[in-house]
């Protein structure tokens, strides 16, 4: 059972180098619009879910942690039909996702800038039709393996949201990682369909598999069905 807490840490960056003027902008004008309200705790202390009505029924797809946005673009573009949702703390990331989605006119996503165990409190559940886990924070020591996404509490709530049969794919570069999804990602009612060095059709590659190739560190593919 998914339990929403009070408070969470996290550890991760939320502010980068300095903003450009134009990102500044974006900011301003644009991340407003896109947000979806009601995330926070403090725009809804009791955590009641979050209308979606402005996706017009579409189905819904999220992406947790979306880093320079994109993926997240490249799938709303791809998938006009769908609705998608971003999630991302790092501001810098959500200043370059407002630049690519004012370049690409896409206006089936809305964003979420913050941590997505917030998001998952207040989604009704069952709502998520996909998700994707590009790149997830790989955390290599061993004492920091806890704060990795493919653990109990984030799965719990990402298995709360997800419709059953819906997919759940994951990428990453770091060997320990895959062993550590396939170990937790089924104990959170997840069947393991696919894995291996060949992306998915319509993948695009990310920031961080780029800075991965570079240095050398290969892909992994995950795909998992959300169990019915
Ligand atoms: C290694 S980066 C990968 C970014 C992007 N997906 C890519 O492939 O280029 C991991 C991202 O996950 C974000 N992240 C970490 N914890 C998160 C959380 N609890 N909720 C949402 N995003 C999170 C980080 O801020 C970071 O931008």
């Amino acid at each position: 059972m998914y339990d929403p807490v009070e408070r969470r840490n996290f550890y991760g960056r939320v502010h980068g180098k300095t903003l450009r003027a134009s990102q500044k902008t974006y900011l301003e004008e644009d991340l407003g619009r896109l947000s979806l309200p009601g995330v926070v705790r403090d725009e809804n202390p009791d955590r009641a879910p979050i209308d979606l009505t402005r996706f017009g029924g579409k189905p819904l797809w999220l992406e947790i942690g979306f880093g320079g946005g994109e993926h997240l673009v490249h799938m709303a573009a791809t998938y006009p039909e769908i609705g998608i949702i971003g999630c991302e703390p790092f501001v810098n990331g959500i200043a370059m996702l407002l630049g690519k989605i004012r370049a690409a006119g896409v206006e089936n996503l809305a964003i979420h800038p913050g941590d997505v165990r917030d998001l998952f409190d207040v989604l009704p559940a069952a709502s998520i039709a996909k998700a994707f886990l590009n790149y997830p924070d790989p955390w290599p020591k061993a004492r920091h393996h806890r704060r990795r996404f493919v653990t109990p509490d984030y799965l719990a709530g990402l298995a709360r949201v997800l419709q059953p049969g819906a997919e759940f794919r994951v990428a990453t570069d770091i060997p320990d990682y895959v062993r550590q999804t396939l170990e937790e990602v089924p104990q959170a009612g997840f069947t393991l369909l696919d894995q291996g060095d060949q992306p998915w059709s319509d993948w695009i590659s990310t920031r961080y598999e780029q800075k991965a190739l570079r240095e050398g560190r290969p892909p992994h593919y995950l795909t998992f069905r959300r169990n019915a």
